[in-house]
This record gives structure tokens, C-alpha cells and sequence, in this order.
């Protein structure tokens, strides 16, 4: 009774208890098959031992101490995730939105320029600066937002237009998550990255859903060749823990004076011990092949009528559907399967755990068949 209502009638009707793996259990024992990951975040799955014994580890040594002092688990961290992304620097923060407001300001301070151009129903987050570069929401607090300019997703011409001499940064989802799994042309973010160097501005790309293994490659942006100048990172780089990070190259790394930007919590001991404790179990068990396996199988849900575009890569997909997505995701769920819509109302949005099986994918389809057996009732509004 005392928490904010911020769901509203998206609040699911089950409340879950228990977890392992990619399977969830709700207060009646009752079992669900996560194809949802908790918004993208949970590649691991629920309670993998070795994260858990790292966390808890962690705890019983070292619980937090400020960020002022050396703690060898941040080292380490960083380390672990700077090879894994192929990026140099790396500023740990607590969530995606916080990651892309550090980026913001330091392309704005490096470049000393005002503009950021960001696309058309992209999504990074719902702090002050990262709603101004969002598509969705960004009206409701208009006057804090600075100078944005917004382009169509995919379109190089449009996006030339709006560069200039006053831009400092292009902030981009190389992969739309929100807006449901949307890929852009062959091509296109590595030209994006150099019409932004031939005006002198920074690539920005927030990875913070479709990065960190998630489409089956360390980065989003690697499918395309692109390093960007400045990467946001979240979600899936701490398997549930609350930890995000700022990725840069040396080049920007070197613009950034000590004290200009700092956090409490960001870079702390257990965060740490959980991001190092990923890394580890993504490699150990290869689980960007299990993603992108996954995603093979994901893929064949094209074969169930109803369904008429997969798209995405890895333990993640965009399912477009002739009819609207909300009320087969509720379907599914009475079903046992927990999956996830977007801001596009015929997308759903699955997001596995890497570590899920394949024959869940069989049975998802099974239960998808089913429910769009049902003739589409309700049109959705062109
Ligand atoms: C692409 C992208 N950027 C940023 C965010 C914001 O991350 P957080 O909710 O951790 O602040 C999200 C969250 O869904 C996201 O999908």
C-alpha cells in the first residue's frame, strides 16, 4: 500500500517466489518459463551457484567501502569487461539511465558542443537528460531537456541533415529494444559513425539492452564492425545485480577530469564481484553460443500462423503478430510462459536467459500456435 503505483493495469497478475534457471515459480508452486529475462537483464538465469557464491562472498568480506580507495575487485571488473566489449576505460555506475547520462555529458564537455541527435523511438532510460534523448515520455518534461534533435531509425539521409557543426553526439540502440527488436539497414551504424567523425561529432551507442551477449556477440555495435567512441552498458552485465558501466576509448577516456563526474554506490564491492562473476560464467559456459543457438530456434517461431516477422538475434527477439501483442503476452502467460511486449502494440519482445533450454523454444511455439488458433478479434489502429 505504501509503494508508488508506477505500473498501473501493466502489472502482471502473478507473483512469483522462487527461480532457477530460466524457470519461475509463483506463490501456488505453480511453474513459468521465463522468455522475458526481467527486462532483458537475467542472460544467466535465476540463482546461477557461482554468481550467487561470488556474491555472497563478497558480502561476508568486503561489503562496500568508498570509491575513493582501491577495491581489486573493481580492477578486475574492469578488466574483464573492457576485453569482453573491446572498449578501453570503463566507469562503473547502478543503471542504464545513469550510464547514458555520463555519456551525454561527456560528449557535450568534449566537444563543447550542445546538440545531441537521437532517433526516432529509441529508448535510454528515465533520468532527466536520458528521457530528453527518448523518443516515448520525453514530452512530459520537456523544459529540463537541453537540445535534441530526433531522426527516423535506419535513415542516413535524414540523420545527415540534422548533423552540424553545433553536434556533439549521436546516441543510438544499435539494436531498437523498446520499440520491438528493431534492426537497422546493413551498413548503416557504421555509416552513422563516420558522418559523425566527418563533422567532428561522437557516436554514442547504448548497448544497455542489446549489448552484453544478449544477441549472441559482446556488443551489438560488433555485429556492424563499430567501435563506438562511447558505449553504455546495463542490464545483463551484472546477471540481476544493479550495476551498469560507461565504456569509452582512451581518446575520450582522456577528456575526463577527476572530480567533473562521480557516484556513491557505482564501482562497489558486491556490483563488482557480480560483474566479474558474469563475465566468468558467460565464458566458461559459452553462453553467447547458447544465445545465439537460442535465437535459431526463436526463429522458427515464423512457422506458427499469426506470426509474420522474427526478428533480432541471440536470446532475443521481436515477434511481430497480425494482431496485438498485450493480449496473447496474457494469454501465454496463463499458459506458463512469461514473455515480454514493446512500445510497438503487434510486437511481443522475448528476452530468454542464455542458459534456457532449446526445447523451450518448442514449447513456447506450441503454446503460441494455440493461442493465435483464436481468430483476431480487435484491429489495431493504422
Ligand atoms: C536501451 C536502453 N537504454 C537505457 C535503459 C535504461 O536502463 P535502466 O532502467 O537500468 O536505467 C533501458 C531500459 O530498459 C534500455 O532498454
Amino acid at each position: 500500500m505504501h509503494l508508488l503505483d508506477t505500473v498501473g493495469a501493466a502489472k502482471l497478475p502473478v507473483t512469483f517466489v522462487s527461480g532457477e534457471g530460466a524457470l519461475l515459480w509463483d506463490q501456488g508452486g505453480r511453474t513459468t518459463w521465463d522468455f522475458y529475462g526481467g527486462h532483458a537483464v537475467t542472460l544467466l538465469g535465476q540463482g546461477h551457484p557461482k554468481w550467487v557464491a561470488a556474491i555472497a562472498e563478497q558480502a561476508r568480506t568486503l561489503s562496500f567501502v568508498t570509491g575513493i580507495c582501491d577495491v581489486p575487485v573493481r580492477d578486475r571488473a574492469a578488466e574483464r569487461l573492457a576485453s569482453f566489449t573491446g572498449m578501453d576505460r570503463v566507469f562503473f555506475v547502478n543503471s542504464g539511465a545513469e550510464a547514458n547520462e555520463a555519456a551525454l555529458k561527456i560528449a557535450r564537455k568534449a566537444t563543447g558542443r550542445p546538440v545531441i541527435v537521437a532517433m526516432e523511438h529509441g529508448f535510454h532510460g528515465r533520468t532527466m537528460g536520458a528521457v530528453g534523448v527518448t523518443w516515448h515520455y520525453r514530452e512530459q518534461h520537456a523544459p529540463a531537456h537541453g537540445d535534441v534533435r530526433f531522426v527516423p531509425f535506419g535513415d542516413l539521409d535524414a540523420l545527415r541533415r540534422a548533423l552540424g557543426p553545433d553536434v556533439a553526439a549521436v546516441i543510438v540502440e544499435p539494436v531498437q529494444g523498446m520499440a520491438g527488436v528493431v534492426v537497422p539497414p546493413p551498413g548503416w551504424l557504421a555509416s552513422v559513425q563516420r558522418a559523425c567523425h566527418e563533422v567532428g561529432a561522437l557516436l554514442i551507442c547504448d548497448e544497455v539492452q542489446c549489448g552484453m551477449g544478449r544477441m549472441g556477440v559482446p556488443l551489438a555495435s560488433h555485429r556492424s564492425g563499430v567501435r563506438p567512441d562511447l558505449a553504455t552498458v546495463g542490464k545483463g552485465v551484472g546477471g540481476g545485480f544493479p550495476v551498469a558501466a560507461l565504456l569509452l576509448t582512451e581518446e575520450l577516456a582522456r577528456t575526463c577530469k577527476p572530480g567533473e563526474h562521480g557516484t556513491t554506490f557505482g564501482g562497489g564491492p558486491m556490483a563488482m564481484a557480480a560483474v566479474e562473476a558474469t563475465l566468468k560464467i558467460m565464458e566458461e559456459e559459452r553462453l553467447l553460443e547458447k544465445a545465439a543457438a537460442l535465437g535459431a530456434r526463436m526463429h522458427e517461431l515464423l512457422a506458427v500462423p499469426g506470426v509474420v516477422e522474427v526478428r533480432g538475434a541471440g536470446a532475443w527477439a521481436g515477434i511481430v503478430l497480425d494482431r496485438p501483442a498485450k493480449a496473447v503476452a496474457a494469454e501465454l502467460l496463463t499458459r506458463g510462459f512469461l514473455v515480454g511486449t514493446s512500445s510497438d502494440p503487434r510486437v511481443l519482445r522475448l528476452a530468454p536467459p542464455a542458459v534456457a533450454p532449446v526445447y523451450a523454444v518448442d514449447l513456447l511455439a506450441d503454446a503460441l500456435r494455440d493461442v493465435l488458433a483464436v481468430p483476431v478479434r480487435t484491429e489495431v489502429a493504422a
